[in-house]
């Protein structure tokens, strides 16, 4: 049965990234009976321009309906002004949220041939293969209340609320000791329990979770000393799981560890593994409409997406095994290129997978 997949390129470099993408599963449905409809809309910034608001009705009903969502990214300078209420990062958070997307999947592999991208030391990042479980619907993103408000001095105050029950964690719990049984058995939870109460829960519930998957070794980790051991030792995890903004922060950090934050492709989940794909960059309006991103994360993150939602794990090795045939070759856009390498666009690295394929 054809399979319904949205496409919502976004902002900045989002068009040029989906579009290499979307060439990429073309190709796939030409050679390899993938069964799939692809039909586009916007969101974001580009969603507010034509609805004044970053994601339409319609459009959040194409989402429930697709079988799968690929994005590219979303913001821009153009909407850093706007009321909080429609900027074009409401649209991704409207997405994940009303979709229940709990479980954000972030993986951040090293390809060995680009080792000597990243700015740590070839053998501080050599082999380095974690998974990130980042809890994606709760926390500080959604607690409320929220807001600015003006004390009687007059004075204004900014607050956010950060909670979690424990129902959310005990889910998000169950994904990352069942991605770590499928790996090396290793979990890294990570959280602020020594300041922050809600973490303190956060603990004590993985390690009732804990009990029900006793093969898997369980460590906790303060978020502070987890940032600093990514740098130090990266390898010695497996999994870590860990609320929303924690995880925002980590993912980034892991990304560079990889070589390039283009390189970091991500899957947002809800109970049934239906899914939104998302490369875990930004939107980079620096270099929007320039033809030089990295498509790599997106078209990762459509491999994920044929893994996770579409039920076709083939294709998606297919998919990675066609980018570590490019890397292979030489070939680099600008945040991955060494000494030695071709450099290359953002459509030309997207025709080079293609080729491999
Ligand atoms: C991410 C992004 C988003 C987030 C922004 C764009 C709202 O940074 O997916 O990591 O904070 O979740
Ligand atoms: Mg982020």
């Amino acid at each position: 049965m054809t399979k319904n997949v949205l496409i919502l390129p976004g902002d900045g470099i989002g068009p040029e990234i989906t579009a290499e993408a979307v060439k990429v599963l073309n190709k796939l449905v030409e050679t390899d009976g993938l069964d799939i409809a692809m039909e586009e809309d916007l969101v974001g910034g580009a969603a507010y321009d034509v609805h004044g608001v970053p994601l339409a009705d319609e459009t959040m009903d194409k989402a429930h309906n697709a079988d799968a969502v690929l994005l590219g990214a979303v913001g821009g300078y153009k909407w850093e002004s706007l009321d909080i209420s429609v900027r074009p990062e409401k649209g991704l958070l409207r997405l994940r949220k009303e979709m229940g997307l709990f479980a954000n999947l972030r993986p951040a592999v090293l390809f060995p041939q680009l080792a000597s991208a990243s700015t740590l030391k070839p053998e501080i990042v050599a082999g380095l293969d974690i998974l990130i479980v980042r809890e994606l619907t709760g926390g500080i993103y959604f607690g409320q209340p929220r807001g600015i408000r003006t004390l009687e001095n007059g004075e204004r105050q900014g607050y956010n609320t950060y909670v979690y029950s424990e129902s959310e964690v005990k889910r998000i719990a169950h994904v990352a000791f069942q991605a770590a049984m499928k790996r090396n058995k290793k979990l890294t939870s990570v959280d602020k329990a020594n300041v922050l109460e809600v973490t303190e829960m956060w603990r004590e519930v993985v390690d009732e979770v804990a009990k029900e998957y006793p093969e898997v070794e369980v460590k906790h980790m303060y978020v502070d000393n987890a940032a600093m051991q990514l740098v130090l030792n990266p390898k010695q995890f497996d999994v870590m799981v860990t609320g929303n903004m924690f995880g925002d922060i980590l993912s980034d950090e892991a990304s560079m560890l990889t070589g390039s934050i283009g390189m970091l492709a991500s899957a947002s989940l809800d109970e049934n593994n239906k899914g939104m794909y998302e490369p875990s960059h930004g939107s980079a309006p620096d270099i929007a409409g320039q033809n030089k991103a990295n498509p790599l994360a997106t078209i990762l993150s459509a491999a994920m997406m044929l893994r996770y939602s579409l039920g076709r794990e083939d294709l998606a090795v297919k998919i990675e095994d066609a980018i570590s045939k490019v890397l292979d070759q030489g070939l680099r856009t600008g945040d991955i290129w060494s000494e030695g390498c071709t450099q290359v666009t953002c459509s030309e690295m997207g025709d080079a997978v293609v080729a491999a394929l």
